[in-house]
Parts: structure tokens; sequence; C-alpha cells
């Protein structure tokens, strides 16, 4: 089956939407952009649709996914926010910020069986739309466990061709990297996932801290390997990245291995340019994965500090490759 493929303008989707909101409706799979990756979304409320992205997707079963929804009484009808997600809801949605708060009535496939949800609503015209001609839709980023994540049709695609029902194609997301996730049902607030949204944005309002540095287990999603591109991977962080880089690149030349070099403001030969600021990097980290992966064995990719957006950048690093210090 060749996924019917819907092309869209992200700013301005019209009727189209009705079509991939109808396979949503059958119980199908529909690839869809948000602001953050592409998602892999079938109705939330339908087992059966939600069982197929677990197995398209090679996801483990204990993995819960997130609940999309366009309009905030939505989030009333199938969860039980607190205080404290009504404010952030209030102060964060639509945008790349996903709350995870007490379960109402939402399907324990979804949840893997916990007594919790994870919920957020997409920043995107087109993610709002199909949701609203359909019905809240469960969905994880659109590529094959362990993959990088999706920022194009084109990529999931290369993942998927044959396996899901359709695509809505609206160009490249915007930010580039996952929401971050947030448990709304404890306090201090705790980051199960750095993402879209920083800590340092949150905490204008709340206490919130990172489940890592206090030893919560994690998001179940975070134990698993993750973003690994088939070549190897290596992050140099500090400074000099690239002299440091083209060293390396030609120790490895040398050997014959074909190498791959990803950095901020570079330019040359087998060298991905992510741009100039850590937007720009964000925006471009997996695509640049995903691209220099078909031509190399060895990328070389440059590290940041981990703070603001950093921090998101350097956990899915760190989840894709290994990372030295210059
Ligand atoms: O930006 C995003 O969040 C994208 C787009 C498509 O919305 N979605 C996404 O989904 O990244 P996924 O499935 O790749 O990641 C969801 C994360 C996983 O780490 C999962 O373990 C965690 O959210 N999660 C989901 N439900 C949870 C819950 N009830 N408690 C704790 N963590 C939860
Ligand atoms: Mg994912």
């Amino acid at each position: 089956m060749k996924p019917r493929i819907i092309k869209t303008n992200a700013e301005k989707p019209g009727e189209e939407i009705l079509e991939a909101a109808e396979y949503i409706k059958q119980g199908k799979l529909v690839a869809f952009p948000t602001e953050t990756v592409y998602g892999l979304g079938a109705d939330a409320l339908n087992e059966k649709a939600v069982r197929r992205i677990f197995e398209v997707k090679g996801r483990p079963a204990d993995n819960p996914l997130i609940v999309h929804v366009s309009r905030i009484e939505q989030i009333y009808e199938i969860a039980e926010p607190n205080d404290v997600a009504e404010e952030l809801i209030e102060k964060f949605f639509p945008g790349p910020l996903t709350l995870v708060m007490k379960n109402k009535k939402v399907p324990k496939i979804v949840t893997a069986g916990l007594e919790t949800v994870a919920i957020r609503m997409p920043n995107h015209k087109v993610a709002l739309k199909l949701i609203d001609y359909s019905s809240p839709i469960a969905a994880p980023s659109a590529n094959k466990s362990g993959k990088p994540s999706p920022t194009k049709a084109e990529h999931v695609l290369e993942d998927f061709n044959g396996e899901i029902e359709c695509i809505i194609d609206a160009g490249e997301t915007i930010i580039g990297l996952e929401s971050t996730v947030v448990d709304t049902t404890v306090y201090p607030l705790e980051i199960l996932r750095p993402g879209g949204v920083t800590k340092e944005e949150i905490e204008r309002y709340f206490e919130v801290r990172f489940a890592e540095e206090v030893g919560t287990p994690k998001s179940p999603g975070m134990k698993y390997r993750h973003y690994a591109p088939k070549a190897e991977l290596i992050v140099l962080v500090g400074d000099g990245f690239f002299e440091k880089a083209l060293e390396v690149a030609k120790n490895f030349e040398k050997r014959g291995k074909r190498v791959g070099i990803a950095g901020l403001g570079i330019k040359g030969e087998n060298c991905f340019n992510l741009g100039d600021s850590l937007q720009d990097f964000a925006k471009n980290l997996f695509k640049a994965l995903r691209e220099l992966d078909k031509k190399c064995d060895l990328i070389i990719m440059q590290g940041v500090e981990e703070k603001g957006l950093g921090k998101a950048i350097m956990n899915r690093l760190k989840k894709a490759g290994k990372i030295y210090r210059i």
C-alpha cells in the first residue's frame, strides 16, 4: 500500500484536510506535521488503530503516546488537569509543551497502562485542523523506533512507505525537536524530556527541575536508544569545533572511512551547515543526521552548552552518539 500523500499549505490548510480526517475516523494511520516534528497519528480513543501505531513503529508497548488536542475543552473530556496544569495550559498551549496529568478516559494502550496521560496542543494549523475535523489524536514522532525524528514528509516516507495509509505534507517543521514533557502530578514540576519549551521559560511561573537530576524514574521513552543514524556519531563539545573536526575527519579518511561534519556556520565538502543560532541547530539537527547518514560512515557533530534550547539538543545527541570534550 502506497500512502496517499496530501499536499497542503502550512499557513493555509484547506478542505483537503477533510480527506485525511476521514482516514483517522476510519481507524487508519495518518502522518501529519506539527511545529516540532511529524507525528504518526490515530484516533486516540480507538484501541485497534492505536495498536497499529506500536506495530508499524516497532515501539515497545511500555512506552506511552502523547494525545494531541485542538481545543481546551477536549482536555477536560479525557483527563483531569490540576491547578498547575491549568495555568501551564493557559500560558503555553498551543505550543511545544506536553503535560502529563491524571487520565480520565484514554485507553490503556495509549498510556501504556499508567494512571496518567500526556497531552499537548500543537501550534500548527494543519495539525489543529486535522484534529478538529476528526478527534483527539494519539501520535508518537513518525519515525521507526530508534531512528532520528522526521522533520519533513520525505523522512516519514523513508521509514514507512507501504505501511501507513496517509501522509500530510506541509513542508519542513519549524522547531525540529520534540516537545518538552512535564509531569504536573508532582511539585516541584519535573521535566521528563527537555524540548521546545525551555526550563527557563517554565521557571517564570513554577518551580521545576529535570527528572534526571532528581533521580525519578524517567519518562518511559527515555530509557531507549534513540535518534541514532546508522553511521557512527561523535559529538565534539568546546571551542574550536571545526578545526578539530577536520583533523579527526582526516584521520578517519586515511583509513578509508567516509566522514561528514555538521556544525554552525561551516562550509565545505561533506559539511552540513546547521545555521547560525541554537534555533537553527534544533531545526536542522535531525535532517542533518538523516542526510549525512546516507553518504557517511562517521558523522562528526558540534556539541553546544546545555542551557536553554541547548539542553534539548544535547539530550538528543547523547542518545544518538558519543560525546567528547575538546
Ligand atoms: O513534539 C512531540 O512531542 C512529538 C509530536 C509528534 O507531537 N511527539 C513525540 O512523541 O515526540 P514520542 O512518542 O516520540 O514521545 C513521547 C514521550 C515519550 O518519551 C513518552 O515516554 C512520554 O512522552 N510520555 C507519554 N505519555 C507519558 C506519561 N503518561 N507519563 C510519562 N511520560 C509519558
Ligand atoms: Mg519519538
